[in-house]
């Protein structure tokens, strides 16, 4: 068995990643070719977010058939020949399973659709409050009311996501035991690693109107929720000790993520929660720019480290991932310090306590885009919120501002594979605009370079296989106070692990009253530099990973 705490993974957003065919999306194919990168970086499975059969208005969150490969993408033979050449690469693949909506495209809607109660009971569907008034008040993650009208029913559908994505009825058992039935298809197709998307939502709680808010609070974390993912593990993935989970969960509390996660495995492996990442948000507002809050991401990967350690429960630790602004244009540099700023990130993120997620490009230092231009743009949420924002009697270049900042897009453009059209994504057009920047932020460029951002990433990986420290050791805070610095201390038996992270492009001083005598320099982004007498003097940006036997 494959110990996911030594291991990392490796996130592929297929469309984006590499098109064998010349049609200007990526696919399976396309990651096949690739996958002896993907082993020289060192990553021990590929999460690869949803191809099922989909009209893509978000993707492919959108499911049309669990069970066929959209065509976009390649074939069912295709698939398994990837997954055999994975394996034969020490590979595992992790696939995405979107079980709090469907598309509205899915069978079971259609036939809801067609007044069929069976299916009807498999959505959600409530009587307006009066005529033209939805059930509750509360909105889509993506923008308006997450009440869609059908007259036929006079009834609404709640969608929480777009409205071609209404929300399955997890109380209805009938419901459960079809998604029991997906996971085992993908099971019997040797799949060794499943993403559950959003599924802290699944389970809704009352209808009421929220007074405080867009209505989160009564269906996150829900009241089943613990029950429905216990069934899941019991009859599905439980059944082999091989596989690995991970659950996203959306606006959830660490309680809840203890029982999610814990190591007693009746629910998940390890979860994804994103406080951290709402740093340079006002509240639960995205949509604004503001500068990002240091101390408050120091305190919260601290309190989430220590939380999950102390109750035993298991933390999936990143930065970046297909919803997520690129790490080096949010809390780096994309000028002078790119690089020294890209390495100090991964090494802040990899060398805590949890298994480690990157996502495709951040291991080349891939930055924003920086459109500016709503062509540009494909997200659905983008979109939407493009014209929210000016309805909100924001200027156009105002929202282009904020999109530049927050948009999901920033992480959706091509991998950058090479210095040449299109970043050597595509012989054709690419789906989506390829940053400029691909022109020296490339693999090829980075393969070739010592000293690149991949070859930092790469021995990060390889770092948490060869020191236990890293992958199962106690992790201690320190600097709590300090304006630019986040460190912390690691300790596994006779193994001491020093992580030094300076967040800023200028120097800064750390006295940090800790005996440094005989740590030895794992890792770092400058080639000479250690503390003297425990007093660290940092350039920008820089990291240092400290090692020495008690
Ligand atoms: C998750 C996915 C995101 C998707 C949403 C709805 O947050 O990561 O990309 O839009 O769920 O399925």
């Amino acid at each position: 068995m494959t110990d996911f705490r030594k291991s990392t993974v490796y996130q592929i957003y297929p469309k984006s990643f590499y098109d064998s065919n010349g049609d200007g999306l990526g696919d399976l194919r396309g990651i096949m070719e690739k996958l002896d990168y993907i082993k020289e970086l060192g990553a021990d499975y590929i999460w690869m977010t949803p191809f099922f059969l989909s009209p893509q208005k978000d993707n492919g969150y959108d499911v049309e058939d669990y069970y066929r490969i959209d065509p976009r993408y390649g074939t069912m033979e295709d698939f398994e020949e990837l997954s055999a050449e994975a394996e034969k690469r020490g590979i595992r693949l992790m696939l995405d399973m979107v079980f709090n909506h469907t598309s509205d495209r899915h069978e079971w809607f259609r036939k809801a659709l067609e007044g069929d109660e069976k299916y009807r009971n498999f959505y959600i569907w409530k009587k307006g409050k009066e005529p033209g008034v939805p059930p509750t008040n509360w909105e889509s993650k993506f923008g308006g009311s997450a009440w869609q009208y059908v007259e036929k029913f006079d009834e609404y559908y709640l969608h929480l996501f777009d409205v071609s994505q209404p929300d399955l009825n997890w109380d209805n058992p009938q419901v459960r035991e079809e998604i029991r039935k997906v996971v085992r298809f993908w099971m019997g197709k040797g799949v060794k690693g499943f993403r559950f998307d959003v599924i802290n939502l699944i389970s809704k709680g009352d209808f009421l109107d929220d007074h405080e808010g867009d209505g989160r609070r009564f269906y996150t974390d829900g009241p089943h929720i613990h029950q429905y993912l216990q069934e899941l593990n019991r009859e599905t993935f439980g059944k082999d000790a091989e596989i690995i989970t991970v659950g996203e969960m959306s606006s959830t509390s660490m309680e809840n993520c203890y029982q999610y996660a814990s190591e007693d495995g009746k629910e998940l492996s390890m979860v994804f929660s994103f406080h951290h990442l709402k740093v340079d948000f006002m509240g639960n507002e995205k949509w604004v720019l503001v500068p990002y809050d240091f101390r408050k991401l120091k305190e919260i990967l601290f309190s989430w480290q220590k939380g999950m350690a102390e109750h035993r429960a298991w933390n999936a630790v990143f930065w970046c991932n297909h919803d997520q602004p690129r790490v080096v244009s949010r809390f780096g540099s994309e000028g002078k310090y790119w690089k020294e700023s890209a390495k100090m990130l991964g090494t802040a993120i990899h060398c805590l306590r949890g298994t480690p997620y990157i996502y495709q490009g951040e291991e080349l230092g891939m930055t924003n885009p920086g459109f500016t231009d709503i062509s540009q743009y494909r997200d659905v949420e983008s979109l939407n919120h493009f014209r929210i924002l000016q309805e909100k009697g924001l200027t156009e270049q105002d929202a282009y501002r904020i999109l530049q900042v927050h948009s999901r897009d920033n992480s959706r453009t091509p991998m950058q594979w090479t210095g040449q059209a299109n970043g050597g994504f595509t012989e054709g057009e690419p789906w989506m605009e390829v940053t400029k920047n691909c022109s020296y932020i490339n693999a090829e460029a980075e393969l070739a370079d010592g000293d690149s951002v991949f070859r930092h990433y790469q021995k990060l990986v390889r770092l948490r296989k060869e020191y236990d420290v890293i992958s199962m050791g106690d992790v201690k805070p320190l600097a709590e106070e300090h304006p630019q610095v986040f460190a912390y201390e690691r300790t596994w038996k006779d193994e001491e692990l020093l992580v030094v992270n300076n967040f800023y492009g200028r120097e800064t001083v750390w006295s940090s009253g800790l005996d440094t005598a005989g740590f030895e320099k794992l890792l770092g982004n400058y080639e000479d530099g250690c503390p003297e007498n425990g007093t660290f003097r940092l350039r920008p940006f820089e990291t240092m990973v400290l090692f020495r036997r008690k």
